[in-house]
C-alpha cells in the first residue's frame, strides 16, 4: 500500500494556504487511498527565534486543527515529531550523507536566513540543517508521496537526492519519495502582496487568512485584497497576480477551475465578494469541529499518545537498517 507522510511546523496560527495547499488534500484523499501518516513538527519550530510556551500551545493548535480539518486518527496516524526519537536519529546519519553546498542552496534557507539576519538576529545552525530533518521525517516513513504545498518541492526533492545517495553508497536502505501537488492552490498568495506566499510566520495580518479567524475577519480580509491595475477579470498569475489568487482561492473552495470561474465575472468587486463568501462556508466546519475537540482535550492528547507509539513502530526499524549499513556497531 503507498505510504504517505507530510507535516505541519508549529511556528504561528494555520492559514488557509496550510489548509488548501495541503491539509484539505490529506483530509479528502490521502488518508482514505494510502498509509498515512500527519506529523507536527515541532523541532522545526526550533530553527527560527521561538519562545518555548508558544511552540507548546501552537503544536497542540494544530493538533486540534488537523483533526477538525478531518483526520481521522482511525484511517491515519497523527502524532507530533518530538515524540518520536527517530526522527533526530536519522537526521544526524543523513547529515553525513549531505553537503554544506546543498543545504546552502536551499531557497528557503537564504530566505529565512536573510530575514533573521535584517531583524538582527543570529541564524541558528539548524535552520541550515532543517532540510536534513526534513529528509530524516520523509525517509523514516518509507514514504512513497509528500502531499505539500508547492514551497516545499524544493525540499522533497532533496530528500530524494539523499536516499538515492545513502542507498548508492551504503545499499538499499530508503524508499525513494516524490512529492504530490495539489493542481489548485498549490501557493496561496499574501492578500495584501500577491507576489508573496501567505505564510503564516509573516508578520503581515491582513493579508493572511487563518483558520481560526472569524467569519467577519475573514471576509474584511478578503474583501481588502488588493486589486492589480487592469479592470477584466483575467486569470494571469504573471501580470495579474491579485486577481489570480482570488480566482484560485474561489476555485479551490468551490471546485471550480480558476479560468472558467475568471470566465464568469465583469467586475472585480463581484470577485472578491464571492471568493470571501466561499473562503467562510469553507472554514465554517472546521471551526465548528474545532471548538468541539477544545471542550475535549483529553481526546487529542490519547489520540498524538497513540500516535506516536504507531510511528515509533513504524520508523525504528528503517532507521536501526540505515545504523548498520552506515557502519555503526550493533548495541547488541
Ligand atoms: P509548513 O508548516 O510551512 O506548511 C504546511 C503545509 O502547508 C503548505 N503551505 C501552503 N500551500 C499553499 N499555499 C500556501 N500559502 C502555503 N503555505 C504553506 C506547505 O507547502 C506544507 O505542505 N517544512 C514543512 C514541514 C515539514 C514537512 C516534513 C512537510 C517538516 N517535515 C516532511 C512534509 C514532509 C513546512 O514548513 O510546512
Amino acid at each position: 500500500m503507498t505510504r504517505v507522510f507530510s507535516g505541519v511546523k508549529p511556528t504561528g496560527h494555520l492559514t488557509l494556504g496550510n489548509y488548501l495547499g495541503a491539509m484539505r488534500q490529506w483530509a479528502a484523499v490521502d488518508q482514505h487511498r494510502a498509509e498515512s501518516l500527519f506529523c507536527i513538527v515541532d523541532l522545526h519550530a526550533l530553527t527560527v527565534d521561538h519562545d518555548p510556551a508558544r511552540v507548546r500551545r501552537l503544536s497542540r493548535q494544530a493538533a486540534t486543527l488537523l483533526l477538525a480539518a478531518g483526520l481521522d486518527p482511525r484511517l491515519c496516524t497523527v502524532f507530533v515529531q518530538s515524540h518520536v526519537d527517530e526522527h533526530a536519529r536519522l537526521s544526524y546519519l543523513l547529515e553525513c550523507v549531505a553537503t554544506d553546498g546543498e543545504m546552502r542552496r536551499m531557497i528557503q534557507y537564504k530566505e529565512k536566513a536573510a530575514r533573521e539576519q535584517r531583524r538582527g538576529g543570529s541564524v541558528r545552525l539548524s535552520l541550515l540543517t532543517y532540510p536534513v530533518l526534513m529528509a530524516a521525517d520523509i525517509l523514516a516513513y518509507g514514504t512513497d508521496e509528500v502531499p505539500v504545498g508547492d514551497d516545499q518541492a524544493q525540499h522533497v526533492e532533496l530528500s530524494r537526492d539523499l536516499a538515492v545517495r545513502f542507498n548508492q553508497r551504503y545499499g538499499h536502505t530508503f524508499t525513494v519519495p516524490r512529492a504530490t501537488l495539489p493542481t489548485v492552490a498549490a501557493r496561496v498568495m499574501n492578500l495584501q502582496d500577491p507576489t508573496s506566499k501567505m505564510g503564516k510566520s509573516d508578520d503581515t495580518g491582513p493579508g493572511i487568512v487563518y483558520l481560526l479567524d472569524e467569519p467577519d475577519v475573514a471576509r474584511k480580509k478578503v474583501m481588502r485584497a488588493v486589486s492589480d491595475s487592469g479592470r477584466e477579470v483575467v486569470y494571469d498569475r504573471e501580470s495579474r497576480p491579485g486577481v489570480a489568487n482570488l480566482l484560485e482561492i474561489l476555485a479551490a473552495c468551490t471546485g471550480v477551475d480558476p479560468q472558467e470561474a475568471a470566465g464568469a465575472y465583469e467586475s472585480y468587486g463581484a470577485l472578491k465578494r464571492d471568493a470571501a463568501e466561499a473562503v467562510v462556508e469553507v472554514l465554517r466546519p472546521v471551526q465548528e469541529r474545532h471548538k468541539e475537540l477544545c471542550a475535549d482535550p483529553g481526546h487529542v492528547e490519547e489520540v498524538l499518545r497513540d500516535g506516536a507509539e504507531r510511528a515509533r513502530a513504524m520508523a525504528r526499524p528503517t532507521v536501526d537498517a540505515a545504523y548498520r549499513a552506515i557502519g555503526l556497531l550493533p548495541a547488541g
